[in-house]
């Protein structure tokens, strides 16, 4: 049975009809390689459209609103894409704007936002509903002796630094300006600054910049006198050490920059071997909340495609095509779904993964998407 029964067809066909799959594709090693389509990606999204069959791009890349990475992406690859087309490494960000409720929202509270190029994690977060949003490059222009290595790189962070929303107060720091949360959007451009700067509100009282909390870190207090100070929560948004880009061997992702802190935090601190875990949230793959982000988004998008028929089927089967075996094979490996659906994963050589065992059995290998689209396409029929 082919699925070649269109959009139009599905309106009026039986919902016995309608596909109860669908995919999720992850974009650099799989789609796109150093932001160049990968051989067949065009054409299996083009099938997958024309058959009326969702899927969704989850990727531990970002930097960028949505809207916009997904404009460059329906450009690459010729396929019609909007914003709930995608989830990024910090879409599920979003949802902290107004948190669970008004006691944990961030809307308005000041936050420190880290990655990317420029400023465009601040102006995504803003995008988002934060409406408070420092830099590790405002804060250096505020006083670039924070950070004596990155004045070489001046020129760069001028050209969109901010005065930052409340000064630093060096006569009584305790009421100059306070950060409140932590997020790491995307890779770090500048590690060096970056990294001084979260130690700094890590070891902070309570967040504010310039300060040192008697207490936080100090592994000779009791409970080593961890958090005995408030301190601003840090967020990662993806958890990949290494990733695909155009170099031919895999690169250091945020993962990495997480590492090289976690490493120094444990040097300054005594780290795990003292107690004194460096307390974060990560998300992204393979993360079961970036998963269960996805697929909500994904039943969504499908509700919509098939508005009107009643009665739609369960989704049954998700297949999540990924390169890396640390974040998409382990990821859909291990999500449970609280919708029913069952997640099979489909590694291809064409990033990450150089061959060989991989560290996380997937339910197959195959060369490329397009192939790995073929298999699930006669795996569900
Ligand atoms: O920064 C992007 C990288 O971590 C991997 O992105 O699309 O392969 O999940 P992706
Ligand atoms: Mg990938």
């Amino acid at each position: 049975l082919s699925w070649n029964i269109g959009r139009r067809a599905i309106q009026t066909a039986s919902s016995s009809r309608i596909p109860n799959f669908a995919f999720a594709f992850d974009i650099d090693g799989v789609l796109l390689r150093a932001s160049k389509p990968i051989p067949g990606a065009a054409d299996s999204l083009a099938l997958l459209k024309k058959q009326g069959i969702p899927f969704i791009l989850l990727t531990n890349g970002g930097g960028k609103h949505e809207t916009e990475r997904v404009a460059e992406i329906s450009e690459k690859l010729n396929v019609s894409l909007d914003a709930s087309d995608i989830v990024q490494s910090h879409s599920p960000f979003a949802e902290l704007v107004k948190g669970p409720d008004e006691t944990s929202a961030l809307e308005h509270k000041c936050v420190l936002v880290a990655g990317g190029d420029g400023d465009n994690c601040r102006r995504v977060a803003e995008q988002y509903g934060f409406k408070n949003v420092v830099t590790p490059g405002d804060i250096f222009m505020a006083n670039p002796s924070i950070w004596p290595f990155s004045k070489n790189f001046s020129e760069y962070y001028k050209t969109f630094a901010r005065p930052l929303p409340k000064p630093v107060d060096p006569t009584d720091p305790t009421k100059g300006l306070k950060i409140d949360a932590v997020f790491v959007f995307n890779d770090p451009r500048d590690w060096g600054l970056d990294a001084q700067v979260i130690m700094d509100l890590l070891l902070s009282r309570g967040g504010h910049v310039g300060t040192l909390s008697e207490k936080n870190g100090r592994s000779d207090l009791p409970n080593h006198g961890y958090q005995q100070d408030s301190q601003p929560h840090l967020y990662f948004s993806n958890p990949d050490l290494y990733w695909a880009a155009a170099y031919p061997l895999p690169r250091l992702g945020q993962g990495g920059f997480r590492e090289a802190l976690e490493g120094v935090w444990a040097a300054t601190t005594g780290g795990p071997s003292k107690g004194i875990e460096l307390k974060k949230t990560v998300i992204g793959k393979p993360c079961q909340g970036t998963y269960e982000f996805a697929e909500r988004q994904l039943l969504r998008n499908r509700a919509k495609n098939f508005k009107g028929v009643s009665d739609l089927p369960p989704l049954e089967h998700v297949y999540m095509v990924g390169d890396n075996p640390e974040s998409d094979i382990l990821g859909a490996n291990s999500y449970r779904s609280g919708n029913g659906s069952k997640w099979q994963s489909i590694l291809v050589r064409t990033g990450v993964y150089p061959g060989g065992e991989p560290a996380w059995t997937p339910t197959t290998i195959a060369d490329d998407v397009q192939k790995g689209v073929q298999w699930a396409l006669q795996t569900s029929k």
